[in-house]
C-alpha cells in the first residue's frame, strides 16, 4: 500500500532561517523568531523586543515545541536583563506562559540562576546580563547535541526492535529543528533513518486542530526529500489495520516521575492503537522534558486552548478562503459551538516502548528505570 505514495513531491533546500536566534542591532537586544504560525505559506521572522512581545509569540504558538520553548524562555530572561527590565518580573511571565511543557520553566530558571548568582558575585548589570545570555546559549547548544544524540539512540532502538530496515514510522505533531537548537527528537531519528536509507515512509498525522504536522512536519520532511504521506488524525487507525506501521515516534512536553507522557493532544489514542497492533511505540525527548517533581501523569497540568481553534480552521490566513469567523479563521461549526480543545493528552508508561533521551533508552518505562536516568544526568 505505501508504495503507491513514493511518488509524493518532494521539497527543496532546507530554510536557512533558524527557528530561533538572539540578534544586537543598534537599537537594542532583540530575540527574533522563525513565525511558526505563517508556515508553510511563507518564512517570516518576528522580532521581540521585549518580554511581553515574546510572551505573546509563545501563546500564540509562533514560537512552540518543548525544547525551543525552554530556549525562547532563557533568551527571554536574558533580553529582559539585557534591557533593563524587572527580571524575576519576567521570569514569571514568561514561564508561566504555557503550563505543560516543563522545557520552558526550566530554561527560565536556568538564566535566571545564572543572573542571580552574577549579581550575589557583586558583578554589575550588563555582566548579570551577559551572564544570563551564556546560560541561553549554552542550552540553546546542549539542546543541538542532544538532537545528534538522540538521534542515533532511537535509530539503534529501532534497528534493533525491527530488523532489516525499510522503516515506516508514524508521527504526530512536529517535533523537527522547528523545534529544537538541532534537528529535533522524534523527528530527528526519522531524519537519520531517511539518511542511512532505513525510512520508507515517515507517516505525518495532520494534527488537528493547529495543524501542526500538516503545516510544519510535511514542510521539514519535504525540504529534507524524505518520502512522507500526510493522513488526518482519524486514519491513523485504518493504517495500523492495514499493517502499515512499523513505530510510532513522538516527542514530549512533559514526562512525569513514573514514566507518564505528556505530549500533543492525539498521541494517547496512538499509544492505544499500537498496542492492540504490537507495535513499539517510541517517546524520543531530551532530559530536559523529564520532570521528577511531577509524580504521575494525573498531576500534569494539560493546557486548555480556545474553542475557536476548533470550531474554525485557523491555518495561515492565506491557505483560508471564505468568511471569518470570530477566531479570525475559518468556521467549521455553528456560532456559538462550545468545544473541548485540550492542548496535550497523557499516555500511560505500560503504552511506551521506551523513552529514548540524549543519555539512551529507558525501556520498559518504570519509575526506576526513569530515576536512574536522571541520576546519571547528574553525574554528566
Ligand atoms: O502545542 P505545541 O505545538 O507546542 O506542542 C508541541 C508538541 O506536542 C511536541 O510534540 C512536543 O513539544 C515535542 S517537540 C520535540
Amino acid at each position: 500500500m505505501a508504495d503507491q505514495y513514493a511518488q509524493t513531491p518532494v521539497g527543496t533546500a532546507p530554510s536557512t532561517l533558524p527557528s530561533l536566534r538572539w540578534d544586537e542591532p543598534p537599537e537594542g537586544p532583540v530575540v527574533v523568531l522563525l513565525d511558526q504560525t505563517r508556515l508553510p505559506a511563507e518564512e517570516v521572522e518576528l522580532v521581540c523586543t521585549d518580554v511581553p512581545a515574546l510572551v505573546g509569540a509563545i501563546q500564540t504558538l509562533a514560537v512552540r515545541g518543548a525544547p525551543l520553548l525552554g530556549i525562547a524562555g532563557a533568551y527571554g530572561v536574558a533580553l529582559a536583563a539585557a534591557r533593563g527590565y524587572e527580571v524575576e518580573e519576567a521570569a514569571e511571565l514568561l514561564a508561566g506562559a504555557r503550563p505543560t511543557a516543563v522545557n520552558l520553566a526550566y530554561g527560565v530558571r536556568r538564566a535566571v540562576a545564572a543572573h542571580r548568582a552574577a549579581i550575589e558575585k557583586g558583578e554589575d548589570r550588563d555582566a548579570a546580563a551577559g551572564a544570563a545570555l551564556a546560560e541561553a546559549r549554552a542550552l540553546h547548544r546542549e539542546d543541538a547535541e542532544a538532537s545528534v544524540l538522540m538521534a542515533g539512540h532511537g535509530l539503534a532502538l529501532l534497528d534493533e526492535l525491527l530488523p532489516g530496515g525499510g522503516h515506516r514510522i508514524l508521527t504526530h505533531c512536529n517535533t523537527g529543528a522547528l523545534v529544537s537548537g538541532g534537528e529535533g527528537t522524534a523527528f530527528a531519528v526519522a531524519l537519520e533513518a531517511h539518511r542511512t536509507g532505513r525510512l520508507r515512509r515517515l507517516w505525518v498525522d495532520e494534527t488537528r486542530p493547529l495543524l501542526q504536522g500538516a503545516r510544519l512536519t510535511a514542510y521539514e520532511a519535504a525540504r529534507n526529500g524524505m518520502a512522507y504521506t500526510l493522513l488526518t488524525d482519524n486514519a491513523a487507525g485504518s493504517l495500523f489495520a492495514a499493517g502499515e506501521v512499523d513505530a510510532v515516534l513522538i516527542g514530549a512536553d512533559r514526562i512525569a516521575a513514573d514514566g507518564s507522557v505528556a505530549n500533543k493532544i492525539g498521541s494517547y489514542p496512538l499509544a492505544v492503537l499500537a498496542k492492540y497492533h504490537h507495535v513499539p511505540f517510541i517517546v524520543v525527548a531530551p532530559t530536559t522534558t523529564i520532570d521528577l517533581t511531577t509524580p504521575d501523569g494525573a498531576s500534569i497540568e494539560v493546557e486548555q486552548r480556545p474553542g475557536q481553534e476548533v470550531t474554525e480552521l485557523t491555518a495561515p490566513p492565506q491557505v483560508l478562503s471564505g468568511g471569518v469567523g470570530v477566531g479570525g479563521g475559518l468556521p467549521v461549526a455553528p456560532l456559538g459551538t462550545q468545544a473541548y480543545n485540550p492542548a496535550f493528552d497523557v499516555t500511560p508508561p505500560e503504552l511506551v516502548t521506551a523513552i529514548v533521551t540524549e543519555l539512551g533508552a529507558v525501556s520498559p518505562v518504570t519509575g526506576g528505570g526513569i530515576s536512574e536516568l536522571c541520576a546519571r544526568s547528574r553525574q554528566v
